[in-house]
């Protein structure tokens, strides 16, 4: 829409079956131009009529069983700033009019307590919390707690704990609803020449099923992430000290989740989460025997965002094996290994379940 209204030329194209386009301008050194016309391939592509519904259907909707049976799941969303993260992840918040029951946060709820009610799970005794915070400059803040600053440590067992964050015991989806309305208010945003109420933090929403026994065992863990933008702050308008310091931070964490999702899909020992804050707190996201990832890439289609969009594709292409795209969001996104084993798994990253399986 803000491309439409900038009347930017649209240099991606969408011809489906996973693939996505970009037409790149560039000048030959007569100084002609011409386009150079770069395609990649994801499990899924969608175009910007795609509505979040149709979205989360082929991303985090097949990942919701699996914390059923016990395992952890993580939906990241990745891209530019402005080009559809939080609209993707948390419904729309433009303006006054917030829907936040459209975003994949809501939707995924709303299957958690499908799966919650139903025969299957019953007997499990299961319940659901949430928790909401944000990672801004490698701190953990939790937004359904006025936004307290929390510490993260780790154990003897390299059990990573966010201590003293809010667990809030939900029954309904419309409940959840409510806590991601609380929490998306009190977000850090700061100023980029992208988009001047740009999230330059990473939000992170988990719907955690808990056995109800004394201890209150986690069953399995559902993370829905909100990634910062992946815009490096090199343009003229950002390069005061405190913004410099901001995307250092943001780009090593992103770094740092590369290439644990990277060493996740190669069945490496060695998954460098230590790397940053944000692969610390998802570190059981990675290291469990049934961790499930899917990433979903958004780019904006405009000319002008045509170097942010190479770098997310790519981004989005190397951290896994498979991935989905969408536009403005036209979203791609991407899982890895299940290319190699489709027969068990159709769509989604299997990750260390396979690990075991084919051992
Ligand atoms: N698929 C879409 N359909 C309609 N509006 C969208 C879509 N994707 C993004 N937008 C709008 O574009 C703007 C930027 O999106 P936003 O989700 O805030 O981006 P990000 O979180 O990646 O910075 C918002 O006003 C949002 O409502
Ligand atoms: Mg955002």
């Amino acid at each position: 829409i803000v491309e439409i209204n900038k009347k930017e030329i649209d240099v991606v194209s969408v011809p489906g079956k996973g693939a996505l386009l970009v037409h790149e301008p560039k000048h030959k050194v007569d100084l002609t131009k011409y386009l150079d016309n770069q395609v990649f391939h994801f499990d899924y592509s969608f175009d910007d009529t795609a509505t979040n519904e149709l979205v989360y259907k082929f991303t985090a909707k097949p990942l919701v069983q699996s914390i059923f049976e016990g395992g952890m799941a993580t939906c990241f969303a990745y891209g530019q700033t402005g080009s559809g993260k939080t609209h993707t992840m948390g419904g729309d918040f433009t303006g006054k009019q917030q829907n936040s029951a459209k975003g994949i946060y809501a939707l995924a709820a709303q299957d958690v307590f499908a799966y919650l009610h139903h025969r299957r799970y019953a007997n499990l005794d299961l319940s659901a919390y949430v928790s909401f915070f944000e990672i801004y400059n490698g701190k953990v803040y939790d937004l359904l707690h006025k936004k307290a600053k929390l510490r993260v440590l780790e154990d003897e067992r390299q059990q990573v704990q966010v201590v003293g964050l809010e667990e809030v015991y939900v029954t309904s989806a419309e409940e959840v609803i409510k806590m991601i309305q609380i929490g998306s208010s009190c977000r850090t945003s700061g100023q980029t020449s992208a988009n001047a109420n740009s999230s330059r933090s990473h939000a992170i929403l988990q719907i955690v099923l808990r056995r109800n026994d004394r201890a209150t065992t986690l069953h399995g863990k559902f993370s829905l992430v909100d990634l910062a933008g992946n815009e490096h702050g090199t343009d003229a308008s950002s390069n005061d000290r405190s913004t410099l310091v901001e995307t250092a931070k943001i780009n090593r964490s992103l770094l740092a989740l590369k290439e644990c999702i990277r060493s996740l899909g190669k069945n490496s020992d060695h998954i460098p989460f230590r790397m940053s804050t944000l692969t610390k707190v998802l570190r059981d996201s990675f290291i469990g025997e049934k961790s499930r990832t899917c990433m979903i890439a958004m780019v904006s289609p405009g000319m002008t965002s045509c170097k942010y969009t190479m770098n997310t594709l790519r981004y989005a292409d190397r951290a896994c094996k498979k991935s989905f795209v969408t536009i403005e969001r036209k979203t791609v996104s991407k899982c890895d290994l299940s290319k190699h084993f489709p027969a068990v798994f159709n769509h989604f990253s299997p990750n260390l379940t396979l690990k075991i399986m084919t051992k």
